[in-house]
């Protein structure tokens, strides 16, 4: 099987590196050197030009999204696995997010919905949709089924959005744009749906609580996730000194009755 351009990662001492193998051509790098059609497998360890290994294999999802190139500022992977419960997200769900951006929210949706569940991604700029279209179709590549078809791109204004022009009833909503509370201009919703709004800054939670609220939502929670990542090196067993202090704040709740 030829892995011509297939979407890996290389893995020197110091880094990781996202990149496409090109048959003829060579990854190049101060740890050295080596030739892309010396990878005849994956995953696979090769010495490279200076003596040291590189380890080759396919991206996880959260290498893929960290090391991608991006537009808009992508929701961490440790934000999508609270937004993934919180939002009650499973196989044979039908979800609505609102801002693709850069597809990376959009991406881990589509593996969790499989072929049952469907996803409506919703976007007012066409540009954003294009590149997240791509991103999605390179991470799917790399795992030999069809499950995109479960994605439907949609091409609005948030306020000029009726859930009227979607083929299927929602079970969830998840927000990542900064005014989510304008999807309440045109619906209004009165049976069992769950709702998650991802916001950076504290006067949107405040908006969009009240706004839930307005709209009888219950059991509304407002909450951050704070990853700390730990060293483990010979006998250094302690938490590393710099972490990521603030991505966002999760705002969620269901309308039940
Ligand atoms: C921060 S990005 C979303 C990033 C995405 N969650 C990810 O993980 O890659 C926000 C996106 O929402 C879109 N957006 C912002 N306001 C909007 C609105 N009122 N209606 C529709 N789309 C909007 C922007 O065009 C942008 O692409």
């Amino acid at each position: 099987m030829s892995l011509d351009n297939s979407l890996v990662v290389i893995q020197s001492k110091n880094k990781k590196y996202l990149t496409v193998l090109t048959s003829g051509d060579e990854f190049i790098i101060n740890d050295g050197k080596i030739s892309y059609d010396d990878i005849k497998t994956l995953p696979v360890q090769v010495q490279s030009s200076t003596g040291d290994y590189f380890n080759i294999y396919t991206p996880t999802y959260k290498e893929f999204v960290l090391l991608m190139r991006r537009g808009p500022q992508i929701i961490y992977p440790k934000d999508v696995g609270s937004i993934i419960v919180d939002g009650n997200i499973k196989n044979n769900s039908t979800v609505l997010e609102i801002g693709t951006g850069s597809g990376a929210l959009t991406l881990f949706l589509i593996l969790i919905l499989g072929k049952e569940g469907k996803l409506y991604s919703l976007d007012a700029v066409k540009k954003n949709q294009y590149r997240a279209q791509k991103t999605i179709e390179r991470y799917l590549s790399t795992l030999n089924n069809d499950i995109e078809s479960n994605l439907k791109l949609v091409n609005s204004e948030l306020i000029n959005f009726s859930l009227e022009s979607l083929e299927k009833k929602i079970d969830t909503v998840v927000t990542d744009v900064p005014e989510p509370w304008d999807f309440f201009e045109n619906n209004i919703i009165n049976t069992d749906l769950s709702w998650v709004s991802y916001l950076p800054s504290i006067s949107q939670v405040e908006k969009i609580s009240v706004c839930l609220k307005e709209n009888n939502f219950q059991n509304i929670e407002i909450k951050e996730t704070l990853e700390r990542y730990w060293i483990i090196k010979d006998n250094i067993l302690r938490p590393k000194n710099e972490m990521v202090g603030h991505t966002g704040f999760i705002v969620s709740g269901r309308f039940i009755l």
